[in-house]
């Protein structure tokens, strides 16, 4: 008498890929040092603090400058006076605050 073989095929499973809504990824590469400045330094830098320096007012930047670009990026990288280290901009690399201290400088 044959055996009837009866075949069980695995039950497939099916994968939902679920598609994760565009623009939900992180643009931190895209940091320029108008988008740093206007999100972090510009609570300060544009007036409201009046011993900060603002953006272009060369005058005041004239003797910040004259100090060389060196210490300024490293008095930012610890905070100087009443500004907090690094500006408060934490995801900052050197790069991008030598970029800012530039930027608002001129
Ligand atoms: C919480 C306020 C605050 C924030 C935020 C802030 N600053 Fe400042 N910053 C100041 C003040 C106030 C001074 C002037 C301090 C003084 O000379 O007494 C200053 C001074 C500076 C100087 C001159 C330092 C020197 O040696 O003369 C640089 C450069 C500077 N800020 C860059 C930045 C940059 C770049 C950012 C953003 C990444 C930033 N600051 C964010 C308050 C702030």
């Amino acid at each position: 008498m044959k055996k009837a073989i009866t075949h069980h095929p695995n039950a497939l499973k099916v994968l939902l890929v679920a598609v994760l809504p565009m623009g939900a990824t992180s643009s931190l590469a895209a940091q320029t040092p108008e988008t740093i400045y206007q999100q972090t330094c510009s609570v300060c830098h544009d007036g409201q603090i009046a011993s900060a320096p603002r953006k272009g007012d060369t005058a005041a930047w004239a003797p910040r400058l004259a100090k060389g670009k060196d210490v300024l990026l490293e008095n930012v990288l610890k905070g100087y006076s009443v500004m907090p280290p690094k500006g408060m901009c934490f995801n900052c690399t050197n790069d991008d605050l030598r970029g800012v201290i530039d930027w608002m400088a001129h």
